[in-house]
């Protein structure tokens, strides 16, 4: 048993909670309490380390008041949470949860493509409501998903699992933008071409961002990226809300070029434009992307195992910054 106390910001599963004791003082938060970034620093003011579920924010004020903290473990693989600066300076880690969650995510971000693309939430508001009297020609007549072009934004370990369904499942030609190209064996791996920014947004018959927030990507996706898209396209975003200007994109859904979009993430979620709300063709989720409960559980498994590692003096498993 370490000495360090360890807070876990929010419920988790219980199993990993209590391997959790087994080596720390550790203070629980099951009644799931979503705390002010005040309360989050009471709470933390006398603790080492926390599980946190990525969006409870690290950031200089919260350290101040937080002087023993030395580690912050996400259970999530973004960490657009940390202030990785004001973190650095107070000699606080960070860790993520990369890979656990790669090929279920990808699955998740596909599942949202064929759903948005095929109007089966629309279609299925039209059911429920009572409102199907017979067969029509053009019934929620989608977008073709096999065959046509696929522009990925962001080439990370999701992007890639994506591409790979996408050419080798649907046979999709696969374009993607990313700051670095991939190394030619991964590119033959996923099938997938490089093109500029620009070519991505024209040629692209379906959009999926899978970029991590940062400031410089915010609304990376705003009104002029959405007029140079093709007419009738798709946008898919399940990478962090604020990539894309939601205002823009309700706009962009009403009067064109998109003919519909599948969002899992917000800008200021769980807030959602009301806009978006309001028109047809768009399919929204709960930022679930991660969520099956073999992913979930190795999420939180490989957050408290960063926690042990650190705490044994072998270093975080998977840093970030
Ligand atoms: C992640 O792991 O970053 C997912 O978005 C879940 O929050």
């Amino acid at each position: 048993m370490n000495c360090a106390r360890i807070l876990v910001a929010r419920a988790i599963f219980p199993p990993t909670l209590a391997r959790l004791r087994q080596h720390f003082e550790v203070q629980d938060n099951q009644a799931d309490n979503a705390w002010s970034a005040h309360e989050l620093a009471q709470q933390l003011a006398d603790k080492d380390g926390a599980l946190l579920t990525g969006v409870q924010r690290i950031d200089a004020p919260l350290l101040a008041a937080c002087p023993r903290l030395r580690i912050a473990a996400n259970m999530t693989v973004g960490y657009n949470n940390f202030d990785l600066q004001a973190m650095a300076a107070a000699g606080v880690r960070g860790t993520n949860t990369p890979d656990v969650l790669t090929e279920t995510t990808a699955d998740f971000g596909f599942a949202l493509l064929l759903a948005t693309a095929r109007r089966m939430a629309e279609a299925e508001r039209f059911l429920r409501a009572g409102r199907w009297q017979d067969w029509r020609y053009d019934m929620f007549a989608g977008a073709e998903v096999h065959g046509s072009t696929l522009g990925i934004l962001g080439m990370g370990r999701i992007g890639q699992a994506i591409a790979r369904r996408a050419a080798h499942g649907f046979g999709m030609r696969v374009l993607y933008h990313n700051r670095s190209r991939l190394a030619p064996a991964l590119e033959a791996a996923c099938q997938a071409h490089y093109v500029g920014k620009d070519a991505l947004l024209a040629q692209a018959d379906h959009l999926l961002l899978v970029l991590p927030y940062t400031p410089q990507n915010h609304h990376a996706i705003g009104a002029p990226e959405l007029a140079r898209m093709k007419p009738g396209a798709t946008l898919v975003n399940i990478a962090r809300g604020g990539i894309v200007d939601d205002a823009a994109l309700a706009q962009a859904l009403r009067s064109g070029p998109l003919a519909a979009a599948g969002l899992d993430v917000f800008e200021g979620e769980p807030a959602v434009h009301p806009a978006l709300l309001d028109v047809p063709n768009v399919v929204l989720t709960p930022h679930i992307a991660s969520a099956t409960l073999a992913t979930r559980r190795a999420m939180a498994e490989l957050a408290a195992d960063n926690l042990i590692a650190f705490f044994d003096g072998r270093g975080p498993l998977t840093p970030v910054g």
